[in-house]
């Protein structure tokens, strides 16, 4: 097997042709404004190695992909009683759908869809106004990737907050089974500013403590324990693109979360933490050549789960 660095430069170079593939997500505009010809990936394993290619050093907004982090703060302070607010199935259904919440009286899929992300927001904000949650939320990202200069992009939460009637929607028809706990209006500013975070690089370091059974190991700081480790990425396996997470395990095999940002975080267990972003999505909102580059590392690497 080449080493890893040749790996990600002939991943970048292969693509090269492919840059700008895919739509941008016109319904947050200040997302449609990104060059969509970005692409970025960096690989961080669990010794330390960092292997970038392209504009791993652009930061992007990672949307979705800071589910994967309010969840864990919020099982951090909530622990398994989350488990009544939000489930732990697949939807099946688009990550804005509300369909299901009709029929399950409120209660979302699982934490990855937007309703579910919206119910963890309101757990976040328990005991806190919304610019404390939202200032949690940062410090935690930033304690995670051993990294002060992480920020909310302000106009990119204020574009969404502007246009984001389906997720306004979904809030309230979760309030109307007693289902959120805060002012609707509260739980959708935390939401939005969680999605409007930008990262670059440091997105894969902020991984790091699932792929090493909950310890970063650049820092030592124990982030979660093995058990939610592994549970965090079973989720992540099973919920993290949406309904394309079937297709994103046959094809890549990895725990994975997307953001329509055009950003993924892969894990690799016991082995690195990838961060990939290129902005153009495919059908199902997911980065299109973010998707086909960790379809490339894991067949190179053999760092497939299966
Ligand atoms: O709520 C939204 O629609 C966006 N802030 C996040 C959606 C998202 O990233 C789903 N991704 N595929």
């Amino acid at each position: 097997m080449p080493d890893l660095q040749t790996i990600v430069a002939d991943i970048h170079r292969e693509l090269s042709p492919r840059f700008g593939e895919g739509r941008l997500p016109d319904y947050i505009p200040q997302l449609a404004r990104v060059a969509p010809d970005r692409f970025g990936l960096a690989v961080v394993t669990v010794d330390g190695a960092v292997h970038l290619a392209g504009d791993a050093d652009a930061a992007f907004s990672i949307q979705s992909i800071s589910k994967v982090f309010t969840l864990t703060i919020a099982l951090g302070k909530h622990g398994d009683a989350i488990w009544k607010r939000v489930g732990r199935e697949p939807s099946g259904s688009a990550f804005n759908s509300i369909v299901q919440l009709e029929r399950e009286e409120g209660i979302p899929r699982n934490p990855f869809i937007n309703a579910g992300a919206i119910a963890i927001s309101d757990l976040l904000l328990a005991g806190h106004p919304p610019k404390e949650a939202i200032g949690e939320i940062l410090r935690f990202v930033r304690y995670l990737a051993d990294e002060e200069e992480i920020v909310i992009d302000g106009e990119v939460a204020r574009s969404e907050a502007a246009t984001g009637y389906r997720n306004a929607a979904l809030a309230n028809f979760m309030r109307s089974f007693d289902r959120l706990i805060h002012p609707v209006e509260h739980v959708l500013g935390v939401y939005f500013h969680q999605c409007a975070i930008a990262m670059s690089r440091q997105l894969a370091r902020a991984g790091l403590y699932l792929a090493a059974g909950g310890t970063n190991p650049l820092t030592g700081h124990r982030v979660v324990s093995p058990q939610r480790a592994r549970r965090i990425n079973a989720l992540m396996l099973t919920c993290g693109h949406y309904d394309g997470s079937g297709d994103f395990a046959y094809h890549v095999g990895l725990p994975g979360k997307s953001g329509v940002g055009g950003g993924i975080l892969a894990i690799a267990p016991g082995k690195a933490s990838i961060a990939v972003w290129s902005p153009g999505l495919n059908d199902v909102g997911n980065s299109a050549l973010g998707t086909i580059a960790l379809e490339m590392l894991a067949a190179r690497t053999g760092w497939s789960v299966f």
